[in-house]
């Protein structure tokens, strides 16, 4: 058992402090890049202003011959390039690889101060954020950084999820979890082999006419969200954490309607961004996880007519209280910060 008030004591002698807010930095997109391509890291300096987050790949997608390469290749980027405002994360092997301890030990010497976030794959519990901690600070400790480098992990197999809570909890480093779909599909044993997205097989179905008939014809059916159940716990054990939801990735580069769709429910249901493997993807995840100008505007006046908040009014028709006044609170914060870093989209909000 460790002390409430333990929980914000560097882990490392020498170690920064621990943060006690994870920052509400706009991350609407996590652009994927794999550093072992020269080609790849020679866009770096064009895509970085498009972008909110750049995310260095290690893992999964990178063959096992150019693990090493692409560790350096990002090592390459967090030294050379100037990203802005733009945050660089990078998503290292899973712990029981054997590139994680070089992964994470070259990383933090050489790029620690450049490197905002570390995606961790495959998490299952609370035991593995609590060792990546440790070593992070130990490694911070070392590199004397002067700021935590925060941990990010990936859903993506079924004892993660029975384990959402006290992952989230597990560390104040924590600071929001993607879905991984295509991992967690197969650990779960569900039948698709797609990477993110609906099935055309996973639906509903109206009932059968009144005459009894039960032919499938003539009864319409509706293809529903498959990752509905799995996003919307993630949401929660984030929120009661007070850290991020992402949506992960949509395999279906070409698909970009249903791309679309998949943002958005995931944007609707609280998450916060999502990640973007193809440059077709980001005007997407920019589009959907920035709140629309009409929404933006009803939710100032809302506020504005609210004035403290409390009591009942109708506005449009439509009835205002305590609660509609909050949840316009959420859209118009969104905004404001979106607008701090998006010059089009503060000039669209006229905050
Ligand atoms: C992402 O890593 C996934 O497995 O979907
Ligand atoms: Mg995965």
């Amino acid at each position: 058992m460790r002390s409430p008030k333990d929980f914000f004591r560097p882990l490392a002698i020498g170690a920064p402090e621990p943060l006690r807010e994870v920052p509400l930095t706009p991350s609407r997109m996590i652009h994927f890049f794999d550093p072992s391509n020269p080609k790849m890291v020679a866009k770096v300096p064009d895509l970085a202003p498009k972008v909110d987050v750049l995310l260095g790949n290690l893992e999964d997608a990178i063959a096992v011959d150019a693990k090493d390469a692409a560790r350096a290749g990002l090592v390459e980027v967090g030294r050379t390039v100037d990203l802005g405002a733009t945050q660089l994360w990078t998503r290292v092997n899973a712990l029981e690889s054997p590139w994680f301890l070089d992964d994470v030990t070259t990383l933090v010497a050489e790029i620690g101060d450049a490197l905002d976030v570390i995606m961790v794959p495959k998490v299952e519990g609370a035991e593995d954020i609590q060792y990546v901690d440790r070593l992070l600070a130990q490694l911070e400790a070392k590199a004397g950084l002067d700021r935590p480098i925060l941990v990010h992990a990936i859903l993506e197999t079924a004892r993660g999820m029975a384990n959402v809570e006290e992952i989230c909890l597990a560390s104040p480093r924590m600071q929001g979890l993607s879905l991984g779909p295509a991992d967690l599909a197969a650990d779960r044993r569900m039948k698709t082999t797609r990477v993110g997205g609906g099935h055309p097989g996973y639906l509903v179905r109206t009932d059968p006419g009144e005459d009894g008939a039960i032919d499938a014809e003539h009864r319409t059916t509706a293809q529903q969200d498959l990752w509905h159940y799995t996003v919307a716990r993630m949401v929660d054990a984030c929120v009661t954490a007070g850290i991020a939801p992402y949506y992960g990735p949509f395999g279906d580069i070409r698909d970009t309607v249903a791309c679309e769709d998949q943002f958005r429910n995931a944007y609707l249901l609280g998450c916060v961004g999502t990640w973007t493997l193809h440059p077709v993807q980001i005007d997407i995840a920019r589009r959907v996880f920035s709140p629309e100008p009409a929404e933006v505007a009803w939710a100032a006046r809302v506020v504005a007519e609210m004035g403290d908040g409390s009591g009942a009014v109708m506005i449009d028709g439509k009835m205002q209280d305590d609660a509609t006044f909050k949840q316009c609170q959420v859209v118009l914060e969104l905004a404001r910060a979106l607008a701090a870093r998006d010059p089009e989209l503060a000039e669209a909000y006229d905050l």
